[in-house]
């Protein structure tokens, strides 16, 4: 298949990109676009069909559900069964924006979308062309993260050409995305709302508007009886080809243990990477270091973090060292991904001690 690549920022007539794109979705083709989360790749959420397809262009398991993304509130009724009381401040809250919530789905939803589950995930992204293009279909689009099943989510759209370039009929560039972490998965179907998988709109923030929520416990564990209710968190996760490894504890002390296994494995011939910070990244002694931003700015971080780790699997790394990063705010959504993508492979700095 001839693939259709399309800069939206360059491209004068956008709006004819845009209703081109949408056509494509509506007769049951594939289209992958920017959100402000990570690139999502769309087919027509209300066609079995396009949900097959979509499986099959990531390689991804059918029985993982697709997000259905939506461009008006208005939208929602029909592909929904109940609207939980909690729905409409939360939407008045955070849409358009990185939240997808799961409610009870309608008929008019096709099984083959949710994966075989009786519930739906929905969303209403904050881009300006995610929400034109939505707009330009029937109001229905099914988009997962538009990436090879095991490798990160893309965060440009350089990244979904390496992944889906043949298999799908076009990609929108938007250039890089804001936030570079998937949407928060909250499900509205239980008693007490639960977060399934953390994202930009935080915990906290979610409570401040409704009280009590809780944490799908499997996100902080490997262990296999906790079996996630997102069943998209279960699979094995992306794993960088090199080893990672996230180091924990006083800047100084990461540092020097870093340094030291780069020191050891570099006299094998191994090729080390680092995930520093600016303010550590001149301290390294390995050869390819990668600062992911300030260290207290999660904004960027969350941002640059897919990109580091496709970058250092492209340069061959044969083991990756990152420091740990501050579990507050949206911290805990990049170390939910950096564990998972570590294999929960963690190691304590070796304590220098003294001043
Ligand atoms: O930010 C995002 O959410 C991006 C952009 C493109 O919108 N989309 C995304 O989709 O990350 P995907 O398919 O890569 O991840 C969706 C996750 C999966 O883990 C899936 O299992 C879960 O949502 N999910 C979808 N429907 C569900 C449902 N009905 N119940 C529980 N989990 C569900
Ligand atoms: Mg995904």
């Amino acid at each position: 298949m001839q693939t259709k690549i399309v800069n939206l920022s360059e491209s004068i007539n956008r709006d004819t990109v845009i209703q081109a794109a949408g056509q494509c979705i509506c007769q049951g083709g594939l289209v992958a676009f920017p959100t402000e989360t990570v690139y999502g790749l769309g087919g027509d959420a209300l066609n079995p069909q396009s949900a097959h397809k979509i499986y099959e262009a990531k390689g991804r398991p059918s029985d993982n559900p697709l997000i259905i993304h939506i461009a008006t509130v208005e939208a929602l009724s029909s592909i929904i069964s109940k609207k939980p009381e909690q729905a409409d401040v939360l939407m008045e809250a955070f849409w358009p924006g990185p939240i997808t919530m799961i409610f009870e789905k309608s008929d008019l939803v096709p099984m083959e979308t949710t994966g075989g589950l009786t519930t739906v995930a929905v969303r209403m992204p904050e881009h300006q062309y995610a929400l034109e293009l939505i707009n330009a279909t029937g109001g229905y689009v099914a988009a997962p993260s538009a990436n090879t099943s095991g490798k990160p989510s893309p965060t440009l759209a350089k990244h979904v050409i390496e992944d889906l370039s043949g298999k799908v009929d076009m990609i929108l560039d938007g250039g890089l995305v804001g936030i570079g972490i998937e949407s928060t998965i909250l499900d509205l179907t239980g008693e007490i709302p639960m977060i399934l998988r953390p994202g930009a709109i935080t915990k906290d923030m979610i409570e401040e508007v409704i009280g009590r929520v809780e944490y799908d416990p499997s996100i902080f564990t490997m262990e296999e009886e906790r079996i996630p209710r997102a069943p998209g968190m279960k699979y094995k996760h992306y794993a960088p080809q090199g080893e990672l490894t996230i180091v924990e504890g006083e800047e100084r002390d990461v540092i020097c243990t870093i340094n030291k296994h780069t020191t050891s494995l570099l006299a094998k011939g191994a090729l080390v990477g680092v995930i520093a910070t600016n303010e550590t990244a001149h301290a390294y002694l390995a050869s390819h270091v990668k600062s992911v931003g300030n260290r207290h700015d999660e904004e960027t971080i969350g941002r640059r973090l897919y990109q580091i780790l496709r970058e250092f699997d492209e340069e061959g790394m044969t083991h990756i060292y990152s420091e740990a990063f501050a579990t507050t705010g949206m911290g805990q959504a990049i170390m939910n991904r950096l564990l998972k993508a570590a294999g929960h492979e963690v190691e304590v700095a070796y304590q220098l001690g003294g001043n």
